[in-house]
């Protein structure tokens, strides 16, 4: 199978991604990592996730999702992800940002994914991250503090 995508999320103790529409937590350490991991890509997300976002990320090419969006300035809208796959240069890179449903759809085309481990259990959550455990290995930490983890996985041979 073709794996053309890495993936980054940020996830707590127990699985958590996200409540409300929002991240349950506030971390600017863990946000400076995903700019510098993401800058220059293409970022790929659901509808909802753009929906948290106050504007397109600046500096990465941000696709959308959606069966109902429209385009708007600052991002482009596909209506599957096999459709934003075939409009992807060789030279790009597509990073996978999320959320929940677009993850479980996308695990089996990633061949990496950093993984913040947030060091907290989160109650009521109401998006959340597939296990990833069985199909791939942390290759390096990047990152460790009070907060969270950052570690980088890839896929097992
Ligand atoms: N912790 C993290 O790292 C992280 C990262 C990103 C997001 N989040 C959080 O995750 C939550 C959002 O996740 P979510 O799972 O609810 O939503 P989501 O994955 O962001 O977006 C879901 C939407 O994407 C579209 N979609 C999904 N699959 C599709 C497909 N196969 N074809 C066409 N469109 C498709 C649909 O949009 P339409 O309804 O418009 O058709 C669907 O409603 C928020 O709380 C956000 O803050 C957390």
């Amino acid at each position: 199978m073709k794996r053309p995508f890495k993936a980054i999320v940020a996830v707590s103790q127990n699985g958590v991604i996200g409540k409300n529409g929002d991240l349950p937590w506030r971390l600017a350490e863990d946000l400076k990592w995903f700019k510098k991991i993401t800058m220059g890509h293409v970022v790929l997300m659901g509808r909802k996730t753009w929906d948290s976002l106050p504007f397109p990320l600046p500096g990465r090419k941000n696709w959308v999702i959606s069966r109902s969006l429209e385009k708007k300035e600052g991002m482009q809208v596909f209506g599957s992800i096999e459709e934003a796959e075939k409009n992807l240069r060789p030279e790009e890179q597509i990073f996978v940002i999320g959320g929940g449903e677009i993850y479980a759809q996308t695990i089996a085309k990633c061949r990496e994914i950093y993984v913040t481990e947030v060091l907290q259990s989160v109650k009521d959550g109401d998006a959340f991250f597939p296990s990833i455990e069985e199909d791939f290995k942390v290759e390096e930490i990047l990152d460790e503090n009070e907060a969270f983890i950052l570690r980088r996985w890839i896929r097992k041979l």
